[in-house]
């Protein structure tokens, strides 16, 4: 019931030590090499490797990341579990990422710092907390974390998920009629939903058109749910005001896109949150430990709902 490590070695020699300590009877290697191929049980990857078939015995597939659209959920068999990565460190990373893009925003920094380049020293018009609304796409555990962290601020919450959700102090919102009401109440909007077919393309011209002139926009969940160009647009228009973007596509965008030096863009390489290898190694023990009780996994992935 071997567990291999298919990323990189800083992170795994932590996984190692946390096996080791943790739950010694269960044969850890980093090296797919050493070990033969039907005693692997569980795998942990960032994508499904080419040669996921030789693992016929295997039971999970563990995401080292929160998101799992970078596997091909239906190159994995029917039977193996998969599970995305929880684990404190992400969410942490989340929470400051949106908090420090959230009050950027407000702040103006953009416009702060296109003045700076330009030798001008003005005041920008500045809201306070109170009349800033912000709207947070996706309320899953980094949804509701990052609310959570935003709440001493006094800005006005608002999310959209799927099902129904109720988060005290946050006006939550579902469905299409749901997303429509909290999108035209949001000066500053936060994507941090998963990728899958339903949101491929979702932050498109219409939905930037459903903003209050002059929002804001927080992209921190995959590149390929932004229409790049349709941002740019909105930008140059005058529609949005400025935005903070994380994830791209591709990754890193092309030399000369238009996104790597707009004045009201800020830009990070896919670096609001990274997985934390000592806090992972625990979840992912506490999740074989669950498993082998009888329990699901903490993170399961619903196949069909592709997150
Ligand atoms: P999660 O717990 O699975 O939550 C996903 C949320 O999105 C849920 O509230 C879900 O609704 C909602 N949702 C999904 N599809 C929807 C749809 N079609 N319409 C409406 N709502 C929908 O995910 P998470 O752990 O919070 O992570 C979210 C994403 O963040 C990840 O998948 C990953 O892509 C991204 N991420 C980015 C970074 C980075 O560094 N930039 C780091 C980590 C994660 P329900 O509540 O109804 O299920
Ligand atoms: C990073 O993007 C992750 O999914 O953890």
């Amino acid at each position: 019931m071997t567990f291999l490590f298919n990323s990189d070695a800083r992170r795994g020699a932590i996984f190692a030590d946390a096996f080791a300590r943790e739950l010694p009877d269960v044969p850890f290697t980093m090296d797919a090499a050493t070990v033969a191929p039907d005693a692997v049980r569980y795998l942990i990857s960032w994508t499904v490797p080419d040669n996921l078939a030789r693992y016929g015995k295997l039971e999970i597939l563990f995401s080292i990341g929160a998101g799992v659209d970078q596997f091909r959920l239906d190159a994995v068999p029917a039977n193996v579990k998969i599970v995305r990565m929880i684990e404190e460190g992400i969410v942490r990373m989340m929470q400051e990422y949106v908090t420090l893009a959230v009050l950027a925003l407000h702040r103006n920094l953009p416009g702060y710092l296109a003045q700076q380049r330009a030798g001008e020293w003005a005041d920008i018009a500045q809201l306070q907390a109170g009349s800033r609304r912000i709207g947070v796409l996706g309320l899953g555990q980094l949804g509701q974390a990052v609310l959570d962290r935003l709440k001493p601020f006094g800005f006005p919450l608002a999310g959209w998920s799927r099902s129904p959700r109720r988060i005290e102090g946050v006006t939550c919102h579902h469905g299409e009629l749901g997303l429509n009401e909290m999108l035209a109440a949001s000066d500053i909007v936060i994507c941090l939903l998963p990728l899958t077919e339903e949101t491929r393309g979702f932050l498109d011209a219409e939905l930037f058109a459903k903003l209050p002139k002059g929002a804001a926009l927080v992209h921190a969940g995959r590149g390929p749910q932004l229409d790049h160009e349709a941002l740019v647009a909105a930008l140059d228009s005058g529609h949005l005001s400025a935005a903070m973007i994380d994830v791209t596509d591709p990754e890193p965008l092309p030399a000369g896109h238009p996104l790597w030096s707009h004045p009201k863009v800020i830009l990070t390489p896919h670096v609001a949150s990274v997985t934390q290898p000592a806090s992972a190694a625990q979840a992912v023990v506490e999740n074989i430990r669950r498993y082998r009780a009888g329990l699901d996994p903490i993170g399961l992935v619903d196949r069909s709902r592709g997150y």
